[in-house]
Parts: structure tokens; sequence; C-alpha cells
């Protein structure tokens, strides 16, 4: 599937309807997410992909929403524990680049879902520290995003609720800039 198909199709899904995703599928998913960009590439992350039960069960329940339960699988996505060359960069600019890092990665995930044919769900309303808990995760990390994915209960591809082009870019001449 082309890029801006992709950007088009991407949904949040709020209705699965069970089945599972392949195991070839998760992994390419995954390994899009591998292949993003990130501050002086430090890689601040670790993909946890969740397919089975009893795990799968205990995940669906830290995310708190119920469709979440007939999602086929989870990837949480933990944010280690920042780099010294990252940490001081981030520091010094005083910008948060790990946490940017993981937001380009998390859109790699779910662009690669729907490239690959399902359905998926970015999901920031969970309890951290049961999600920590259930998947042995160090308590110096965090878990800022899980993406749910399986298939969808309807394919229609809804349309984008968007501010307009208009109020969210301009071209910049420099008569605009005082
Ligand atoms: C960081 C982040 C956290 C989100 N958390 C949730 C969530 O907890 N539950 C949910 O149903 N949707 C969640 N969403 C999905 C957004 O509500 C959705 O992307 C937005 O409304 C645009 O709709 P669309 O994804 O269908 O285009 C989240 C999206 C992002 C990027």
């Amino acid at each position: 599937m082309d890029l801006f198909t992709a950007i088009k199709e991407r949904q949040s899904c709020r209705q699965f309807k069970g089945g599972t995703v392949s195991r070839d599928d998760l992994e390419a998913i995954v390994e899009a997410a591998r292949l993003a960009p990130s501050a002086v590439n430090g890689q601040p992350w670790m993909f946890h992909v969740v397919d089975e039960d009893p795990l799968k069960s205990l995940v669906a329940k830290a995310l708190t929403q119920s469709f979440n339960r007939q999602a086929s699988a989870f990837i949480v996505v933990e944010m280690l524990p920042t780099k010294l060359p990252a940490r001081v960069l981030g520091a010094v600019k005083k910008q948060p680049y790990a946490a940017i890092d993981i937001g380009i990665a998390c859109a790699h995930l779910a662009l690669a879902a729907t490239a690959k044919g399902y359905a998926s769900c970015l999901i920031g309303w969970f309890k951290e520290g049961t999600l920590k808990d259930v998947l042995g995760i160090p308590k110096t990390s965090r878990i800022h995003i899980v993406l749910s994915i399986g298939h969808a209960m309807h394919d229609t591809v809804r349309e984008k609720k968007r501010k307009p082009f208009e109020k969210i870019a301009r071209f910049v001449n420099k008569d605009d800039v005082k």
C-alpha cells in the first residue's frame, strides 16, 4: 500500500471482531518501528508484543476501554530511560526527545498495521503500573502508548475530522515575518 493511502485509511478502530494477526505480520509491523528515526539514534524503545492469553486478556483489562478485549494483539511501547547523549542533548535543548522518538515510532507502527490490512487504535488511557507488572517492565521505564491491533467489525473508512489546511499550516514569505 502506498504511504498516502495508508495515512488516509488509518483510523482508530473501537470495534474489533476478534481473530488473529500472524506473527509474521506483527514482526513486519514492529520492523517498521525499528527503522524509525530517533534523536542521536538513541532508539529509546522496547516493543512488547502480546498476542496470546493469558497475557493478552490481562493487557486488555489494563487498557480500561472494553473494546480492546476484542483486539487480536497489543504492542506495548516501553520508553527506556534515555541514554547519555540523548539525555544531555535533551537537557541542553530542553526538548523531550525520547517522547518525540516514541511518537514517531508509534506512527510507523500504526501505518504499518494499516498497510498490512489491519485495524488499530493507539491507546494512551491505561493503568501504567498494572501493565508494567503484567509484562515485567521495570518501574524506571515509562509506557506512554499501546497499539491495539486486530480486525475491524466495519471496514468503512470514516471521513477524517481535522482542522482545515489553512488553519494548521502556512507558507511563509519574508514579508509575513515582523
Ligand atoms: C497519543 C494518543 C493517545 C490516544 N489514546 C486513545 C485512547 O486511550 N483511547 C481511544 O479510543 N483512542 C485514543 N487515541 C486515538 C485518538 O482519539 C484518535 O487518533 C483521534 O481522535 C483521531 O481519530 P482517528 O485516529 O480515527 O483518525 C489516541 C491517539 C493518540 C495519538
